[in-house]
């Protein structure tokens, strides 16, 4: 029998645009505030990106950087996953034009698309890949550009979403290791009755065109702390681990209200929680890996720690993933 391979992550990285959007630019654009914009959501800037700035370009950047932390260049790579709803082009995928851009020309490379839950679904994705044996070593991606799909004259949408990418590299090594270093467990869920709250309204088989984001954000609002939890206790049941064992805490930054309210729920100690919806709004499936890249960079999560990520969005799609980092 082949032995069991556990996908360990390798290294982080990152990247933003270079114009960052504070609320009080958001005077002549829409009729809104810095108060009501920080009260309600925890974000006072975002990145939003300029001319030649795309979502393949900032996904580049983030696997350069993290392919430098993981000591690897990029002929090590064999498979590149990468999670967006603002691809390039609508075909073929950013991730192919990624890994043309780093000059990688063996493996196989595809965009997996589940909006802001989009980063999860990319890296189960990859650990699936890793564990059967089908690659060795991946980069996962979540990039996007929404500023390309907001509707600027909607002040109830505009102000919430920025810019960027995050990567981690990923390697499948033979299970065994003392340290229980990986992915642990993985809970996904979605469900499409839900898809009115959430949802861009354009695409290439509608109207031929590309559309743009509209919310009901009271609506998902109301459902994202239940549903966040829910799927949390999921893992938490089949990791056998309660929410002290938890190192630290990479919800998707969404609102601040809906992270500090599903970490209370649940009993994580907020100074386990990392946050970085105040400084780049939320970035959907680039959310998490922006934290996470943050948070290793700042010197907060090391290897060995245990780590839960979670996310919430479209679809809706939603899931929670834990890491011995
Ligand atoms: O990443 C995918 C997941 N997405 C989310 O998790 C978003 C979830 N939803 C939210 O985060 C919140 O619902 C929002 C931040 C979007 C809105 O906060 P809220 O507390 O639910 O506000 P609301 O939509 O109920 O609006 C309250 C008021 C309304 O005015 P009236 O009807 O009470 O007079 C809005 O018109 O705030 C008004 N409003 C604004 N005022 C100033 C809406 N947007 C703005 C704005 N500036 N930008």
């Amino acid at each position: 029998m082949s032995e069991k391979i556990v996908s360990v992550v390798r290294g982080t990285g990152s990247a933003l645009p270079a114009r960052i959007m504070r609320n009080q630019d958001f005077a002549g654009v829409v009729e809104t505030s810095d108060e009501w914009i920080r009260q309600r959501t925890g974000i006072e800037q975002r990145h939003i990106a300029g001319e030649g700035e795309t979502t393949v370009s900032l996904a580049e950047a983030a696997a350069r950087r993290a392919l430098e932390a993981a000591g690897l260049v990029a002929a090590d790579i064999d498979l590149i996953v990468l999670a967006t709803a603002t691809p390039d082009n609508t075909f073929p995928a950013s991730a192919v034009h990624v890994q043309h851009r780093l000059g990688i020309s063996s493996g196989f490379a595809f965009d997996v698309h589940a909006v802001c839950s989009g980063f999860l679904y990319a890296l189960t994705t990859a650990d699936m890949y890793l564990k059967c044996g089908q690659a060795k070593r991946a980069l996962v991606i979540g990039a996007e550009t929404f500023s390309r799909i907001l509707d600027w004259e909607d002040r109830s949408t505009c102000v919430l979403f920025g810019d960027g990418a995050g990567a981690v590299v990923l390697e499948g090594v033979p299970e065994g290791d003392p340290s229980g270093r990986g992915i642990l467990v993985a809970k996904l869920r979605s469900d499409g009755a839900h898809k009115d709250k959430l949802f861009v309204d354009g695409g290439p088989s509608t109207t031929g065109t590309v559309g743009h984001l509209r919310m009901q954000g009271r609506e998902v609002f109301k459902h994202a702390v239940g549903m966040i939890t829910d799927v949390i206790e999921a893992c938490f049941e089949a990791a056998q681990i309660g929410p002290d064992d938890i190192d630290w805490f990479v919800p998707h930054q969404a609102n601040r209200r809906i992270i500090d309210a599903s970490a209370k729920k649940l009993g994580i100690d907020i100074d386990k929680v990392v946050v970085t919806v105040d400084r780049h709004g939320n970035t959907s499936a680039a959310s998490i890996p922006l934290a996470v890249d943050t948070a290793v960079r700042d010197g907060r999560i090391k290897p060995g720690d245990l780590v839960l990520l979670e996310a919430m969005g479209g679809g809706f799609t939603w899931g929670a993933v834990l890491v011995r980092w």
